[in-house]
Formats: C-alpha cells, structure tokens, sequence
C-alpha cells in the first residue's frame, strides 16, 4: 500500500507561497520604514534593500518574516498577526547585517557593494541604528499589537544575545589558530547560536505569541528558530569558503581572507597529519595570497572539515524534527516547516 503524501506540493512549492505570503505582508512596512528616514538616508536604505532591483532572487531571502508567519499560522493564526515581529525581525536583521559588513570588512552584499563600501562608514553606522530604532517603533508605536511590549522585549533580548555572539566571533580572530586557547567546536556553537540562531528563535516565537500561543509552545518555537539558526550558521560557513559569489552575492573565500574562524577550519584544525601542519602554517602566515586561500580551502576539504559543518547542519535540523514532532499544526504548515528546514542545508545563497 502506498501511502498518499500529506501535502502534493513541492518542497519548492511549499517555500515560495510561504515566503510571498511574508514578502507581501512585510515589504510595506519596511518601506514606510525607510521612507521615514527622509530623502538622504532613505536612499541608502533603498539601496541596501536592493528594492532598485527587478530581479528578486537579488533581494533578502526574507527566512525571518517567513518564520514569524509560519509560526503565526501554525498556532491558528492569520499570516496578518505575525506583521509587526516579522516587520521588526528583517530590519534588525538588516540592521545586523550593514553593521557585519563594517565589521567584517566584507565589500560585497547581495551582491553589490556593501553599504560601508559603496556610501561610506558613517552612512552605514547610521543607516543601522536608524533601522533598529524603526524595528521597535514598529512593535511600539501607534496600533501595535496588544502583545507589542512583550515581544519588544524579547527582541531586545535577542539583539543583546546577536551582540554578544558577534563580539565573540571577533574575539575568535584575535586566538591563536592552535593550542589550548585555540576555538573549540563547542565554543563556536555558542557564538553561532547568539550570533544567529538567537533571532531565528525570535521569529518563530514572536510569531506564534502575536497570534496567541502560549508560552510554552513560544519557547518550543524559539528552540525550533534556534535549531534551524545554527544548521543555517553551519552552512554559511561552508558558503563562506565554497559558496559561489555569483549565488551568495558575497566575497568568494571571504571568511579565509578575513581570517575567521569558521566551522570548517574548525573541525579541520583538530584533525591530525601534513595537510593540518600546512594548514595551520597557511591560515598563520602574516601575507595570503589568492592561491593560498584556495589551496587552504582545499586542505580543509581534506582533513574533513567541509564535511563537518555539513554534518554538525544535518545533527540541528533534529531539533527542528523534534519541535515539529511536539507541536500540533495544520500539515500544509509543518510541511513547510520541514522544506524550509531542508531548503537551509542543501542552500547555495
Ligand atoms: C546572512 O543572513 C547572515 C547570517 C545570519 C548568516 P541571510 O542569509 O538570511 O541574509 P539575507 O537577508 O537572505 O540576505
Ligand atoms: C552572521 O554573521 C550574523 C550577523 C550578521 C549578526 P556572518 O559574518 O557569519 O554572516 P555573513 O556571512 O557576513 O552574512
Ligand atoms: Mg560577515
């Protein structure tokens, strides 16, 4: 006997009405958003956003509002109530990201140059805080939610943790690649999950709670965000060294020229043998070459630290399985739960 699938369509299907559900909520409020920053650093906003595009692969994925929606829904909700967290999530996300860029040193998001690059530090120091205050307006201001202040504090708790994880992942680059004080897998998890998972954990549990979930199914929902956040950290980073520029819209081996310490190099490091020994005098030498990089790239392939972070992504998406797996909803909802989950690992952008 055969059994019938739950939903017919397609793990493609599933995410695309998914995330244009969320895009048409959202993308009006963050460019009143942006509008509201007058003509000078609006226009930097619009350019960040790539809303000069016709092409919307060029755009944000939009994974948080898609989240938030997702959450709202599968508690019984209507997509409209998870509005303001999902508003509010992408633009501290975006907010998050011109700030990475600086700090980072990266020149190029989605594909253009980033913002720091293109419109100068202080545009992109501004033009960032200015999106971060819009964020809490939204959830504060004039006809919010009643659940607003509530989930204004947990956003901002959120940030504290993305802060945190990101002061971390700097720290990182100061340690010595080997040694007792060098970064541990463990060590890393904790920063990714602050640094990412912890607004990925935001999304779906501000989403279920402005559509009246309790709780405890909000905390189930935050662990299901977090879960997801650190499978898709764990495949950012094996993005950050062999993810193709021309999908990412990022540097190509941007992470290895900026000397991160990412989960591949991670794992790699604590592999033993002479491919780690020049690794190790690879990622220590004072000047990198481009085809340095490649070639530390394709040590890290062989001391099997491509295929750890690949796996360790995989190991998350069991806390996404368990969540699912303890949370009532519609099957159309958690089947799309479960494509989004998958779409995260196999990504190329
Ligand atoms: C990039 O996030 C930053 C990380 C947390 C790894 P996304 O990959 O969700 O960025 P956009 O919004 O789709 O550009
Ligand atoms: C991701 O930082 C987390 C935040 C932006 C807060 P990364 O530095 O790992 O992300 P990308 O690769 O620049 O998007
Ligand atoms: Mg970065």
């Amino acid at each position: 006997m055969t059994t019938l699938p739950v939903t017919a369509k397609t793990d493609h299907e599933l995410l695309a009405s998914a995330s244009r559900r969320a895009r048409e909520l959202t993308e009006p409020l963050l460019r009143d958003a942006v509008e509201r920053l007058g003509p000078s650093l609006g226009a930097i906003g619009f350019y960040h956003f790539r809303w000069h595009s016709r092409d919307p692969a060029a755009t944000g994925k939009a994974i948080r509002p898609t989240m938030a929606v997702l959450a709202a829904e599968a508690v019984g909700g209507e997509p409209s109530a998870a509005l303001p967290a999902a508003a509010a999530v992408e633009l501290v996300h975006n907010f998050s990201l011109i700030h990475d860029d600086l700090i980072d040193g990266d020149v190029l998001r989605r594909g253009q140059p980033a913002v720091w690059k293109e419109h100068g530090v202080p545009a992109a120091i501004l033009l960032g805080d200015a999106l971060q205050s819009e964020a809490f307006a939204i959830l504060l201001g004039e006809g919010g939610a009643p659940a607003g202040a509530a989930v204004a504090a947990r956003l901002a708790a959120s940030m504290r943790e993305v802060v945190v994880g990101q002061v971390e992942d700097i720290r990182f680059t100061e340690l010595p690649w080997t040694g007792e004080q060098a970064v541990g897998v463990a060590e890393y998890l904790a920063m990714a999950e602050a640094k990412t998972g912890a607004l990925l954990g935001f999304s779906a549990s501000a989403g279920a709670l402005l559509a009246g979930a309790d709780a405890a199914t909000a905390e189930c929902f935050d662990r299901l965000g977090r879960s997801l956040g650190l499978a898709f950290q764990c495949t950012d980073d094996v993005l950050g060294i062999w993810g193709d520029p021309a999908a990412t819209g990022k540097p190509v081996l941007g992470d290895l020229r900026e000397g991160k310490k990412t989960l591949p190099i991670i794992a790699a490091l604590a592999a033993e043998g002479p491919a780690r020994e020049r690794l190790v005098s690879l990622v220590g030498a004072e000047a990198r070459t481009e085809s340095d990089l490649r070639l530390a790239a394709e040590l890290i392939e062989e001391l099997g630290g491509r295929e750890f972070a690949e796996r360790e992504a995989m190991r998350h998406l069991t806390g996404v399985a368990d969540c699912l797996a303890s949370l009532p909803m519609p099957a159309e909802i958690r089947a799309t739960f479960e494509a989004l989950a998958r779409s995260l690992i196999g990504r190329t952008r």
